[in-house]
């Protein structure tokens, strides 16, 4: 099946017992049994529920996996994969993460003995080098939030087998619809639900997808015991917006596109980080592994004052000014004090991140509505 038919399709059979064509939200914390230990499948709602489990199969079938799980949101999903870590084991990841991700690692792993390198993954062959005998996980982001630096995920896939270690792609950016890093060897892909999966700004939700058996049951079992498990109306909502991954992202595609070449010739900009231009240097590795650029850019301006930043960041009408990304609706953002105020200032300057940055999030919205509102707020 193509990708649309089948994020349509994916995870959902009628009710059994009503027909009903869309998965009921069974709102239940247990399950009735009829002697102890005879059940239907369904014991405690922690374990198992059914629309969680249509959901985590849906989440397989999009990212062409065999497994997938639901949490309770993506750093709860990074958060169990980190979990099958154990102390004196060490991790590669990108100097470019989302600053939830670089928090999770560096404020709650770090004491529990875990080891995290932060390199640069633009380079798969300067990765190596970092690679030793404790080296258990290679995570990466690509594209990377809000930089949008571009790591060849199968050039590294080739490296953690030759190593021996996981590696897990945090897929936010392009979604399953632009790339499918299992396809490309990757070990474990994680997803903010919360962004394109959702794709309505509504919920919040992390999803892994995977092919390994015994991965599975392993990052099933931090899923239960751990307990970072979404609720039945969340799981609802993200196979509702599943369904729409398709058609959404082809405009998300389009009006970025539109967007960023607007942005590079506004005389006012100064860099358009956006991975669809042929001068990027990730561009052929994204055009090997992606199948389009989507709608996620950033921009600096000429006028890189803190006034200017700010003034351009509050005057635009139809993007909102807000944390998150993946909805239908555009948003703007400052990464620095916003969504990636965790990471220290030096260390976010060092690895390009400056406090003149603005992320755009492009929605679906008519692309000529969207440029007329940046071309007024920029000036
Ligand atoms: C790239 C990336 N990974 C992970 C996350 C975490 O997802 P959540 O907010 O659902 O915990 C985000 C959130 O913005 C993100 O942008």
């Amino acid at each position: 099946m193509k990708a649309g038919s089948k994020y349509i399709h994916a995870g959902t059979e009628p009710d059994p017992s009503t027909g009903a064509i869309m998965t009921p939200i069974y709102q239940t914390s247990t399950y009735v049994q009829s002697a102890p230990g005879e059940h239907k499948g369904f014991e405690y709602a922690r374990s198992q529920n059914p629309t969680r489990k249509a959901l985590e199969e849906a989440f397989a079938v999009i990212e062409n996996g065999k497994f997938g799980l639901a949490f309770s949101s993506g750093v709860a999903a990074t958060d169990a994969v980190i979990k099958l870590l154990s102390p004196g084991d060490e991790v590669i990841t990108g100097n470019d993460l989302y600053g939830g991700t670089y928090r999770l690692f560096t404020k709650v792993f770090q004491k529990f003995g875990i080891k995290f390198h932060y390199v640069n993954m633009s380079d798969a062959g300067s990765i190596e080098q970092y690679i030793n005998a404790n080296t258990k996980l290679i995570w990466i982001e690509t594209p990377t939030n809000p930089l949008m630096n571009i790591t060849d995920i199968e050039a590294v896939a080739v490296l953690s087998k030759k190593h021996n270690a996981l590696l897990c792609v945090d897929n936010t950016f392009a979604s399953p619809y632009l790339q499918n890093p299992l396809d490309l060897g990757a070990d474990i892909v994680m997803h903010p639900a919360t962004k394109y999966l959702g794709g309505h700004s509504d919920v919040i939700q992390g999803a892994l997808m995977m092919n390994n058996a015994d991965l599975r049951e392993q990052l099933y079992f931090i899923q239960k015991s751990c307990g970072a498990v979404p609720g039945p109306m969340d799981c609802f909502l993200v196979l509702r917006g599943i369904k729409t991954l398709h058609v959404r992202m082809q405009r998300h595609c389009e009006n970025g596109e539109k967007i960023a070449h607007f942005l590079r010739n506004h005389p006012a900009v100064s860099k358009v980080y956006w991975c669809g231009f042929e001068d990027h240097p990730g561009y052929a590795v994204a055009k090997k592994q992606m199948r389009g650029f989507g709608g996620m850019m950033s921009f600096t301006l000429k006028d890189e004052s803190v006034e200017n930043t700010r003034r351009v960041l509050s005057s635009t009408r139809l993007f909102a000014l807000a944390e998150s990304l993946g909805g239908v609706e555009s948003l703007i953002n400052h990464p620095s004090s916003m969504t990636h105020a965790s990471i220290p200032r030096e260390e976010r300057i060092k690895n390009g991140l400056s406090d003149s940055l603005i992320r755009l999030s492009v929605g679906i919205e008519d692309v000529e509505d969207l440029i007329e509102d940046l071309n007024r707020a920029i000036g």
